[in-house]
């Protein structure tokens, strides 16, 4: 890999002829390092700095071409992570972000105008939700929820409004994990010239490739997954088409959006392992289902990848793997305040299981929703008899978590 096409000032990261015939984990493995063009180093360097010195006043005039203008745009390290990631989700060209978030409200901003609808998954990530209906509207942009399941009730929409420009689809959806039939809002997306955007972090290019659906723009939370260690944060957005990559471009540089080097290099660490971490967290998932199908307290698992899981159909055609990440809604004891205090006991105990927010990384984490539920105004919300809980499972060793979990139902059922 010639160190040059680190710096190249086109948009396009594409492996060369040999390599695109490789897998992905090698992909991921040997592609962003220059180990000859840094003395024999494995990894790439971590470049620090804002001024990037310009040799002659013709390459600092643009007669001449200049590799990289100015450390807020890009280094070599963040161009070696930007190709990792075009290979990682099948695109192009690749826009890296501080975070999960700025990789979706990057592009509404990019691409939408005072006077266009988007159309957003009512199964969306909550603070995807409160962008998109407290921000955008100081733009002038409206914004209208979807049901992920219902593809007739999409096209209605699409048929009756034409000032929708965007459908953000997040599948599955966080929390409740419903499948979206991506393939066919894409068809009418496509029909009514409306650009999609999908939040690809539970799938993590792994799972399922939203591009090659024909998906516009796929983003990322790099935090989760390609980080994989919950020690930094990270977002990315993934195209082909040079055009919607050139407005996502445009608005990064408008906006002034950096990442710090040393957050890029834990990501590109990261990604190398990602297929093989990816596949762990998926056995270890299913393995803790298992246990908790055996539960009497748990009334229903919301796992995409199970045979119970109301879209199987679905599931199968689209999705090649699975991930961690999943729900349990289990059954709750006593009322109001006391309801909460007696779910302490499942939660306060538990040894390896923490509570915190996000997901993706080694250590296992068990997420309750709040008292009031998921603010769904589509999907069914969580029932008032019901706890909903949200866990990521680690790469600890799985009996330790499943005795952990044990423990927890335990103890919940002595409660009185
Ligand atoms: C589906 C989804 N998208 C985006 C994000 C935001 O990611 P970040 O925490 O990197 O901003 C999250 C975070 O939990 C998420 O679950």
């Amino acid at each position: 890999m010639p160190s040059s096409s680190y710096y190249s000032p086109s948009l396009t990261s594409k492996s060369s002829p040999d390599q695109a015939s490789w897998g992905l984990a090698t992909k991921l493995a040997e592609l962003g390092r220059d180990p000859w063009g840094h003395a024999g180093y494995v990894n790439m360097p971590t470049y620090r700095g804002s001024t990037i010195l310009f040799p002659d006043l013709a390459t600092l005039d643009g007669r001449k071409p200049a590799p990289l203008r100015y450390g807020l745009h890009s280094s070599p390290l963040h161009e070696a992570m930007k190709q990792t990631l075009c290979e990682l989700e099948g695109g192009a060209g690749c826009i890296l972000v501080s975070s999960g978030l700025e990789a979706v409200t990057l592009p509404l901003l990019a691409l939408l105008q005072q006077g266009d609808r988007l159309l957003v998954t009512d199964g969306a990530y909550d603070p995807t939700l409160d962008f998109a209906e407290h921000f955008l509207p100081r733009l002038g942009i409206q914004t209208q929820r979807y049901d992920p399941t219902d593809t007739a009730a999409l096209q209605k929409i699409l048929e009756t409004h034409s000032d929708c420009k965007a459908i953000l689809i997040e599948s599955p959806s966080s929390q409740t994990f419903e499948l979206t039939d991506i393939p066919a809002v894409v068809a009418l997306a496509k029909k009514h010239d409306v650009t999609t955007i999908a939040d690809n972090s539970w799938g993590a290019g792994i799972a399922i490739r939203p591009l090659e659906m024909g998906v516009d723009i796929v983003v990322q939370s790099g935090t989760k997954y390609v980080c994989g260690h919950s020690d930094t944060l990270m977002g990315f957005c993934v195209a082909n088409d040079e055009k919607i990559l050139r407005q996502l471009g445009q608005a990064r540089a408008f906006i002034g959006i950096y990442n710090a080097p040393d957050e890029i290099a834990l990501c590109l660490r990261g990604v190398r392992s990602l297929p093989v971490r990816y596949e762990a967290h998926r056995t270890a998932a299913l393995r803790v289902c298992d246990f908790l199908q055996e539960q009497r307290e748990v009334s229903e698992i919301l796992h995409p990848a199970l045979a119970s899981h109301p879209q199987r159909a679905l599931w199968q055609r689209d999705y090649a793997s699975s991930c961690g990440l999943f729900s349990f809604m289990m059954e709750k004891k006593g009322e109001g305040k006391e309801a909460r205090e007696i779910l302490a006991r499942f939660t306060d105990e538990l040894r390896l299981f923490g509570m915190g927010y996000s997901w993706g990384g080694f250590k296992s984490l068990i997420l309750p929703a709040e008292e009031q539920g998921l603010g769904r105004k589509l999907l069914p919300d969580v029932p008032n008899d019901r706890w909903l809980l949200r866990v990521h499972v680690g790469l600890e060793d799985t009996a330790d978590l499943v005795q952990d979990l044990d423990d927890a139902f335990r103890r919940y059922r002595s409660a009185a």
